[in-house]
């Protein structure tokens, strides 16, 4: 018999629809890993709500938008279970529990955390006891499965070694075994650049370009992209390198040969950024007209969209309620358990 697939979970944050940086960052090692191992793709809508409380709208519309762009870029339900946080229940109890064991200072040390709390304290916005107490939430979708991997980007780190200092110590307390301590999975790509030139595309940043943009969007904005601003005229010698024009060619355009000769050209002062922008709009055209084609065949029937998460969440409460039932009895929550 072969041995068990080990599993992993991951997750987003639906508070908008999925753009290319998702795509390099996570969707494309995604949709391998769900045919190498057993794979969780959660829909964290709690989490979201640490942040977005006040637009539950935008939530409810990024739920769909998200599952829509899994399924666009090939990730199956077939193969992986697609589950919505909120509808496995087990996550609220397993994240008050976990809330219990996990000291207060592993927060206050999480760099992840502190840059997001920055960020909202500079928006103005009111940090919530349910924002700060975040990471111990993704420890709880983490360790309902059981995962062995998580794959995510760098900034996630510290979520994960908080999850495998957070298992140690709920061993070492309750003196049973009940979680594997789970491993990082770095993907290839670690974030891409915006069509600002940003170090991050982001839709908070304003610098993206969607899965779901049509061809005509997205040749707007790559007409917009920067490019080197030392370049004044298209006979001065340019800079590939940090170019967004040229790590987008780099990421999306597979005829290598191509590439290398532009940026051979470039150098030199030899091709224009008009010629450089039409083909990589032509290429990243091409790169997403199969994934805009899926999208729009599953949009066309949005109850079997639902289906998809309300069976995916079912598969996620009945291993999520298994697991419950070995914490409650480490944790001896049995009081009107009778004896034998
Ligand atoms: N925090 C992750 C992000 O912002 C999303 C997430 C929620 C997640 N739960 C998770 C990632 C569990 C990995 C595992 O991208």
């Amino acid at each position: 018999m072969s041995e068990p697939k080990q599993r992993i979970l991951t997750g987003i944050r639906p508070t908008g629809a999925l753009h290319l940086g998702h795509y390099v960052g996570a969707l494309e090692n995604w949709v391998r890993l769900q045919d190498q191992y057993e794979c969780y793709f959660l829909i964290a809508d709690y989490q979201a709500l640490g942040d977005h409380f006040d637009d539950i709208e935008r939530i409810r519309k990024s739920v769909l938008d998200v599952t829509l762009d899994w399924l666009a870029v090939g990730l199956d339900p077939n193969k992986a279970v697609f589950e919505v946080q909120s509808a496995v229940p087990q996550h609220a109890e397993l994240h008050m529990l976990l809330s219990m064991v996990m000291p207060l200072g592993w927060i206050d040390r999480n760099p992840t955390l502190k840059t997001e709390m920055q960020k909202l304290e500079d928006e103005n916005k009111t940090l919530s006891l349910g924002f700060y107490n975040y990471p111990a939430s993704q420890v709880a979708d983490i360790l309902l499965p059981k995962a062995h991997l998580v794959p995510v980007g760098e900034d996630q780190r510290p979520h994960i070694e908080m999850t495998r200092d957070l298992v140690k110590r709920f061993h070492h307390m309750f003196q049973v075994e009940v979680f594997p301590e789970p491993d990082i999975l770095v993907g290839r790509v670690g974030r891409l650049v915006g069509i600002d030139g940003q170090a991050k595309m982001s839709k908070s940043l304003d610098n993206c370009i969607y899965l779901s943009d049509d061809e005509k969007s997205v040749t707007e904005k790559v007409r917009r992209m920067y490019t080197d601003p030392t370049r004044l005229r298209a006979t001065d010698p340019g800079h590939v390198e940090g170019n967004p024009c040229f790590v987008y060619h780099d990421a999306f355009n597979p005829d290598t040969a191509e590439v290398e000769d532009l940026k051979a050209r470039y150098r030199e002062g030899k091709v224009g950024d008009v010629e450089v922008k039409r083909i990589l709009a032509a290429k990243l055209n091409a790169f997403l007209d199969p994934i805009r084609e899926r999208r729009a065949q599953y949009a066309a029937r949005m109850d079997d969209v639902r289906d998809i998460l309300e069976a995916g969440s079912g598969r996620g409460r009945t291993i999520a309620e298994a697991t419950m039932a070995e914490v409650r009895s480490a944790m001896r929550l049995t009081y009107t358990e009778k004896a034998g």
